[in-house]
């Protein structure tokens, strides 16, 4: 185990530069192919209402805690609670977030692999001129075929290995401050495009005007996955991160600006997603949410592209939104694992990413062979591994760190406003643990029950 602060450690350059890694890792899959799906599937405007809910009053105060756990201990998420609680079983919480990196990683590189399939099939032009039914039967094959999920999961970690050697300034900071920008654009164009479509204003009433009858347990359930797994949170990617950050950045401004454009994209992903879906199918509120998240991306959304104009360079277009947003998200993950390893094992970062994108990759050739495995993956890690790791990191921050510590740490040292901490240590104390923990319970009885 290596001690002390070493003085190579690698860090972001500028603070344009943490927010567009952060915002990479933060946008993802999980806001152009989950949110909107899930959104769907339960109920639309009143799942938002739920989803925003979450994101302010435990999304925001489990990242800053993140970034302030990772900043102040300048160590990857084990050695992290290690250095600030030693002597206690507090760096389990670190352990399960390297777990956890590993377990979504193998099953999200999958889906990264797919949109590399379908970009590749966009530029060929065979997603053209097909019917429904034949686009349906186009992904089912292209599934059950496994070769070629196989071939594409390999590219897409091999791109996301290269990017995590050539480190974080080089590697993950260089390549999210130019792929950022570009989804950006790239998804204002497709959310206009889309609302230009006759009839699109029926998706966006389904998006933004609530039904609040619709608001179960489950769906609150639901709401809360996404904003974790939407904000990658509960697993140490911003711990990480967060030690890579300059002692004078401020870190509450920092964690707004991410969380911010990461509700802002999925949003816009539901712009450019709902208004489409509904002006340019037949399917209807109830088809909609009975529409799977796959069936969405891959399915539904080709063949809405074949009716309009210039259909195959949006779709284009499309998957190489989800590719790039996709990759910026894979990076984050790998990098919680390499951390790891680098600075606990004292083993060079090229080793480190080579042996576990190894690693990760034997777990995910089982998940593209067996969907089982491609479930447990999503579902353990999704809805259990990081609510208890988020409710973990708020109780080490409200109950373990002391509040001088943690007012030090946000205000750097007196320097910045600490107005606001009160409130961030009353939600991190009481609201926080108290809201995930009761969400969370409801989902384990549920998940054993069925
Ligand atoms: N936040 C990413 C997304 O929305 C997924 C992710 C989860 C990334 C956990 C890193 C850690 O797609």
């Amino acid at each position: 185990m290596t001690q002390g602060s070493k003085t190579s450690r690698d860090s972001f350059s500028s603070k344009f530069g943490v927010i567009a890694a952060a915002a990479g890792s933060a946008i993802g899959l999980g806001n152009i192919w989950r949110f909107p799906s899930v959104t769907a599937e339960n109920g639309g405007a009143a799942f938002l209402f739920i989803y925003l809910l979450c994101i302010l009053i435990l999304g925001i105060p489990v990242m800053l805690s993140e970034f302030m756990i990772g900043r102040s201990a300048q160590r990857n998420p084990y050695g992290a609670f290690k250095k600030l609680a030693p002597r206690t079983a507090w760096y389990i919480t670190g352990l399960m977030g390297v777990v956890a990196a590993f377990m979504i990683l193998a099953f999200y590189a999958v889906v990264s692999g797919w949109t590399l399939e379908y970009l590749y099939q966009s530029f060929t032009g065979n997603l053209v001129d097909k019917s429904s039914g034949e686009l349906q039967t186009m992904f089912n094959s292209f599934r059950d075929d496994s070769f070629r999920p196989l071939l594409w999961f390999f590219i897409f970690m091999g791109l996301t290995a290269w990017i995590i050697i050539a480190g974080v300034r080089s590697g993950i900071e260089k390549v999210s401050k130019v792929l950022m920008p570009l989804l950006l654009v790239m998804l204002i164009f497709i959310a206009i495009y889309a609302l230009t479509l006759p009839g699109s204003f029926a998706g966006v009433k389904y998006l933004f005007n609530p039904d609040f009858s619709k608001i179960t347990p489950d769906v609150i359930f639901k709401a809360l996955g996404q904003a974790f797994f939407s904000l990658s949170i509960g697993m140490g990617t911003l711990i990480t991160y967060g030690s890579y950050i300059k002692k004078r950045d401020n870190l509450a401004g920092t964690t707004l600006s991410v969380v911010g454009a990461d509700t802002f994209i999925a949003i816009l992903a539901g712009i450019a997603i709902f208004p489409a879906v509904f002006a340019l199918t037949d399917v209807q509120l109830l088809d909609m949410a009975q529409e799977t998240g796959e069936a969405l991306m891959f399915i539904t959304l080709p063949s809405i592209l074949n009716n309009v104009p210039g259909g195959q360079i949006l779709s284009a277009m499309f998957f190489i939104l989800l590719a790039v947003a996709a990759l910026t998200s894979t990076i984050s993950m790998l990098e919680v694992i390499v951390a790891f390893l680098t600075e606990e094992f004292n083993i060079s970062r090229r080793k480190a990413t080579i042996s576990s994108a190894i690693a990760v990759s034997v777990l995910g050739v089982l998940s593209v062979l067996f969907v089982g495995v491609f479930r447990f993956l999503n579902f353990s890690s999704v809805n259990i591994l990081l609510p208890l790791g988020g409710l973990l990191i708020v109780l080490f921050v409200g109950w373990y760190l002391s509040r001088k510590f943690t007012i030090d740490e946000l205000s750097n040292d007196g320097k910045l406003s600490s107005k606001y901490i009160p409130v961030f240590l009353f939600l991190v104390k009481y609201i926080a643990p108290i809201a995930i923990a009761m969400v969370f319970i409801y989902g384990i009885i549920n998940a054993v029950r069925a």
